[in-house]
């Protein structure tokens, strides 16, 4: 019928899709979009300012439960028939999704077009990682899970010129990414690196960096550099101490070492939560101790808790 038109589901040139999110468009006239979007229980996703602050972005819960991170660790929980609009937001927001969500997204500025592009640039990025090497894989999420949580715990002690949250998840997540260069063989080895072998592997924080600058900036490509470096001088590949590692990097360095310890690997003992959370409180030489401080706090508290290896 002339002036009606039905959604089809499966009309794949409207979906823009990766690992955690599914964005569908299904209706456009000029700016004005309306979509759903699917989330994946464990997955983030942002509200960005506008570029014109007179745009609004409307979300209705279809179903599931997301928590909306309001800052200074203050969350709102939504779930079915809740809605909010953003209008002149001043800073990027954080959703984290508790429960697998379907929202009704209704934009008055083009946002699916942008989101494809960036979700198909990270989602490339992500693919390589996971194709690459299964423990890499589950390693990278379970680390950006544990440096957010820091991140945030230590949100007043970054300075300024901090990244934002929404950098350091990226160079979390692709900490390891450089490893995709490192052969397998020596990758997956259980026993012990030669000499060699370990000097092929200490080129990961570079090669990481190399990946990241030309698609994120310095900033963020600087920070997975440094996530072998020590507060003593004794880390790789710069050997940079004290002062000259930024806060980000600390805190990446402390989730990393933190699954690490945590997480079965092969040939390590795995320990427990609390033991891994003293161990590194006890290495003050070797990391940031309000870092570790606030990573056995956290431990304690339970509100970090193991990483469980998941799909998504
Ligand atoms: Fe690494
Ligand atoms: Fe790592």
């Amino acid at each position: 019928m002339k002036g009606l038109y039905l959604h089809e589901a499966a009309r794949e040139n409207l979906n823009c899709e990766d690992e955690n999110q599914f964005l569908t468009l299904l209706a456009k006239k000029g700016n004005f979009e309306v979509m759903t979007q699917r989330v994946i229980r464990g997955a983030t996703a942002w509200l960005y300012p506008a570029e014109n602050p007179g745009d609004m972005e409307f979300f209705f819960v279809h179903t599931g439960e997301m928590e909306i991170v309001l800052g200074e660790g203050e969350t709102r929980r939504i779930g079915p028939g809740d809605s909010f609009y953003t209008q002149g937001l001043s800073r990027n927001v954080l959703m984290r999704c508790l429960e697998d969500a379907m929202l009704v997204y209704v934009s008055t500025c083009p946002a699916f077009d942008e989101q494809d592009y960036w979700q198909k640039e990270l989602r490339a990025l992500m693919r390589r990682v996971d194709e690459y090497d299964h423990n890499t894989k589950r390693h990278s999420r379970a680390v950006m899970r544990y440096a957010v949580r820091l991140y945030e715990a230590l949100a007043d002690q970054l300075d300024d010129g901090k990244i934002e949250l929404e950098g350091f998840i990226v160079a979390a997540l692709f900490h390891d990414v450089g490893k995709c260069n490192v052969p397998g063989s020596i990758l997956r080895k259980k026993s012990k690196l030669t000499p060699e072998e370990y000097e092929i592997v200490k080129c990961h924080p570079c090669d990481s960096a190399t990946i990241l600058k030309p698609m994120y900036g310095e900033k963020i490509a600087n920070i997975t550099l440094m996530h072998h470096e020590r507060m003593d001088g004794s880390g790789y590949p710069q050997g940079l101490s004290g002062d000259q590692i930024p806060m980000e990097a600390r805190i990446l360095m402390v989730a990393d070492s933190f699954d690490a310890m945590t997480s079965e690997r092969g040939y390590n003992r795995v320990m427990g939560l609390e033991e891994a959370a003293e161990e590194i409180v006890s290495q003050n030489h070797l990391y940031d101790p309000l870092v570790a401080q606030t990573l056995l706090k956290l431990v304690k508290s339970g509100q970090i808790k193991r990483e469980e290896e998941t799909e998504n």
